[in-house]
């Protein structure tokens, strides 16, 4: 995929303040510092447009940026960072579950993972729910400059087991890096193909209730 253009749209704390679900939506999450921002900005080439900080828990809204006019990327706040007061945390989770849990247009969450590190318990807690909330995602192994090959290896192959002993099939799975670009090109590229599925899932939708066509309630 060529990336044309990237604009930001608005920041959201709830589900009624992100914009309307006109177009294939895709969200970035992981525990905070795990390097969404920054994910994001080598994906769209431009490095100021997700805030990138030092200091955890930097992104603390939903942040939506429009891709090529058509897709939807989607910036979530880490979970699991320190919060220093609970109901804050608990505010957060809310918000971040409400989204994934009932936004219409989101089609895949790719789930950041510090290649550096062994399998984190958030990290796992959260796949394991997406798996049971039946949420479609991916798994991003980042950082991967900073990780050598045997160490990668044995964090993939943590989360691998997961889907194994459940007897499920494996998600998709990138290995990047927002030092070096790689994985960009297959992220990118990954994203293009479901933009297109949905586009053209819904031209047939669109031709199954063309004219002439009944219509089942009447
Ligand atoms: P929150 O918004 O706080 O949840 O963090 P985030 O997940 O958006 O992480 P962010 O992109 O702000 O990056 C956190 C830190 O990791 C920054 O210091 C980045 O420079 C660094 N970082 C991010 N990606 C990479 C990478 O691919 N390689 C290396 N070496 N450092 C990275
Ligand atoms: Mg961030």
């Amino acid at each position: 995929m060529q990336l044309r253009s990237a604009q930001f749209v608005t920041s959201a704390t709830d589900l009624d303040g992100c914009p309307d679900p006109m177009v294939p939506e895709f969200a970035f999450i992981g525990r905070s510092n795990v390097g969404k921002s920054s994910l994001i900005n080598r994906l769209t080439g431009q490095s100021g447009l997700a805030k990138v900080s030092a200091t955890p828990g930097h992104t603390k809204t939903l942040n939506f940026y429009l891709i090529n006019k058509d897709w939807h990327l989607v910036d979530l706040p880490g979970y699991g960072f320190a919060q220093k007061n609970l109901a804050d945390r608990e505010r957060f989770e809310a918000m971040i579950i409400e989204y994934l849990e009932q936004r219409e247009s989101l089609i895949r969450v790719f789930v950041l993972i510090d290649s550096r590190l062994p399998m984190q318990k958030l990290d796992r807690d959260f796949v394991r729910w997406l798996i049971g909330a039946d949420i479609d995602f991916a798994l991003v192994f980042t950082k991967v400059d900073k990780t050598k090959p045997p160490v990668l290896r044995a964090t993939r192959g943590e989360f691998e087991a997961i889907f194994r002993e459940l007897g499920l099939s494996e998600p998709p799975m990138f290995e990047t890096s927002s030092e070096t670009g790689a994985g960009k090109t297959e992220l990118l590229r990954f994203i293009a193909a479901e933009v297109a599925s949905v586009v053209s899932e819904d031209e047939d939708d669109a031709n199954e209730k063309g004219p002439g066509s009944e219509d089942a309630t009447a």
